[in-house]
């Protein structure tokens, strides 16, 4: 959950400035505490703080290095192992203050580790688990072994999650990166200037030209160039490809927004239109494989996971197959005894990295061998898709706002794209439907757009209004409680406010005892099948006095005419759009959460103990 950053150059670079500058964009891995050392004379100088990177910056000037430094480390944390302080910011230095080492994920066995290594002499400094790697290192140089050889020593001895970055005062140039579970990225400008990182967009400024680093291999970076090892065979270089980054830098930058969040919402119209021309072949093969399994699961976490649940409803209207949807961290408990061998596993993430994710896919693998593991995601190279037989990847482009906007939308136009292909193969409409159906869905960018440009303000005036109400619900049935909970959860990330997306039907059973004069419920309410039964739940509720808002398709008549507040989506109120609402009703969703962040003053790009990526338990 952590970003880390390593750059080694041999031009005369602000090494310091180029390392907290790739930071700041690693911001939503963590953002609690962080730390840059350089590299200086043989020594190692070092700057790191608790806080937020800019209010760091200010106090202590993070990048303010002796010029002739050519190489730099840089970390932002999201505490797991030690309270957010400087002392347990990293890097992590060794007794003599040779070895510096920043770290992302968890070492699971450090309390014996750590032990070991106090019975040595060493002396730690922090309460963190990453703090044993340069104590571990440290010894193996004792026993006259290169540092590449005292690294790899290091890191076969621990258990859990890293990916590590790690400097040496004697070798000016070098930079040793390893990983396992946790991504690690090798940026190049060749003959010149070496990077890692735990996520392109900290280098993407300077290179698009990288490799990506497996679990157990390390690399040997020096100044514009960089070599390959694996850690249980790393006598020998190992030949890896080179990848061409497609993503611009102004997609990794606001652009001229406040914040992220705010720009990859109004992204959403573009990232939709890339991820229409993913290409018919991967789309089938997806659509093939479930066609022929016998059982069928669905899993992701967060955001995702309600990408997850509108995608099963649009699947398996075509499908005529259940779909069964479990979150991620469930998964193993639920299937442990019923787990079939011929089942597929459609996995969805955008970062790829969800190591609940992960775990649980390995885990099905490992289980029984034929399963098939079907995944959804952003990142190209990303661990999930080390694990997957077929891989389709949405073209969000970067998404660096915590909260998950543009990666939802996409999410669910690419598992529709899949439906309709399952449509094709299965001949259960004519052609003629069908078209009509893509119709919807190439409609929807601009349906989008058409949203953003004309209901800010009706938006902010919502947000205004609820703002006297501590708590309120988002109601709805059918797909469209996907969407509620989406919306809920956009609420509760950013805005910090524990809102609920409830079945309509369901909320009779507790919710409703909530309801006095004036409470606000936002119905969700496309003209789909569930359409009548929801103007009966809006009754219940009006009749006791909810103020009702409600989010419904432009012509609509009988829900908006009942509503105190309507927000309209403005699209055809026909079974072809109503089918895809998630991903036209979540985007005003996302856009309440984001004023109400700021209606309460906190930042949407940064919420309060949250992370992007996940990959602790
Ligand atoms: C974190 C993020 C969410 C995201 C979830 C799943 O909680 O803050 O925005 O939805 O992880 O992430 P994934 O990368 O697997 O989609």
């Amino acid at each position: 959950m952590c970003g880390i950053f390593g750059i080694t150059t041999n031009q005369n670079k602000p090494v310091g400035k180029i390392a907290l500058e790739a930071i700041k964009r690693l911001e939503y891995r963590g953002y609690d505490s962080c730390g840059i050392v350089t590299q200086y004379e043989s020594q190692l100088l070092v700057k790191k703080d608790a806080g937020k990177i800019e209010e760091i910056n200010q106090r202590i000037k993070l990048d303010d290095f002796p010029n002739g430094s050519r190489l730099a480390l840089a970390h932002t944390r999201w505490a797991t192992h030690g309270p957010p302080t400087k002392i347990n910011s990293h890097p992590h230095l060794d007794c003599d203050d040779k070895i510096a080492v920043i770290h992302n994920g968890i070492l699971e066995n450090f309390i014996e580790l750590k032990e070991e290594m106090l019975s040595k002499g060493h002396v730690f400094k922090s309460e963190t688990d990453t703090e044993i790697i340069p104590h571990l290192i440290e010894e193996n140089l004792k026993k006259n072994v290169d540092l590449k050889d005292a690294v790899v020593n290091a890191v076969k001895k621990c258990k859990g999650a890293y990916g590590l970055a790690i400097c040496h005062a004697d070798y000016p140039d070098t930079i040793i990166a390893v990983r396992r579970e946790s991504p690690l990225i090798v940026g190049i400008e060749e003959g010149k200037t070496t990077y890692c990182a735990s996520d392109i967009p900290a280098f993407l400024p300077y290179t698009r030209n990288c490799y990506i680093l497996e679990d157990d291999e390390i690399a040997i970076l020096k100044a514009g160039t960089v070599e390959f090892y694996d850690v249980y065979n790393s006598n020998f270089p190992k030949k890896k490809d080179l990848h061409h980054v497609e993503w611009s830098m102004d997609a990794a930058e606001k652009g001229g927004y406040e914040h992220f969040m705010l720009k990859e919402i109004y992204e959403e119209p573009d990232a939709l239109r890339r991820t229409l021309k993913v290409t018919n072949d991967s789309l089938k093969d997806f659509a093939k494989s479930l066609l022929s399994a016998e059982n069928i699961y669905i899993t992701a976490a967060g955001t995702s996971f309600y990408a997850a649940l509108a995608g099963k409803f649009i699947i398996t209207k075509f499908l005529g197959k259940y779909i069964q949807a479990i979150e991620c961290s469930e998964f193993k408990t639920e299937l442990i005894n019923s787990l079939e061998k011929d089942s597929v596993i459609i996995a969805i993430s955008q970062s790829g990295e969800t190591i609940d994710l992960i775990e649980a896919i390995r885990w099905a693998k490992d289980y029984q061998a034929s399963v098939k593991i079907l995944s959804i995601t952003n990142i190209v190279g990303s661990s999930i898709t080390r694990h997957s037989d077929k891989i389709l990847i949405t073209q969000a482009g970067p998404e660096i706002g915590v909260a998950a906007t543009k990666t939802f939308v996409t999410q669910v136009l690419i598992q529709s794209l899949v439906a309709l292909e399952i449509a094709k193969l299965r001949k259960i409409e004519s052609q003629n439907e069908i078209q009509k159906y893509y119709d919807a869905l190439h409609s929807i960018p601009e349906v989008i757009e058409r949203f953003l440009t004309k209901s800010v303000d009706l938006i902010k005036y919502i947000v205004r209004n609820l703002e006297k109400n501590l708590n309120f619900f988002f109601l709805a049935r059918g797909i469209s409680i996907a969407t509620a909970k989406e919306g809920g959860l956009k609420l509760k990330e950013v805005a910090c406010r524990f809102i609920e997306g409830y079945s309509a039907a369901h909320a009779k059973h507790g919710p409703i005892s909530l309801v006095r004069e004036g409470y606000p419920i936002i119905f969700i309410a496309p003209p789909d099948e569930t359409y009548e039964r929801l103007v009966g739940n809006l009754m219940e509720f009006k009749s006791r006095g909810g103020k009702i808002i409600s989010l419904v398709v432009e012509d609509d008549k009988k829900i908006g005419d009942l509503s105190d507040i309507t927000i309209r989506i403005p699209q055809p109120g026909d079974k072809y759009h109503s089918l895809f609402s998630p991903i036209t009703f979540v985007p005003a969703l996302q856009l309440l959460a984001y004023y109400a962040a700021l209606e309460h003053n906190l930042d949407p790009d940064k919420p309060l103990n949250l992370a992007k990526t996940v990959t602790v338990h």
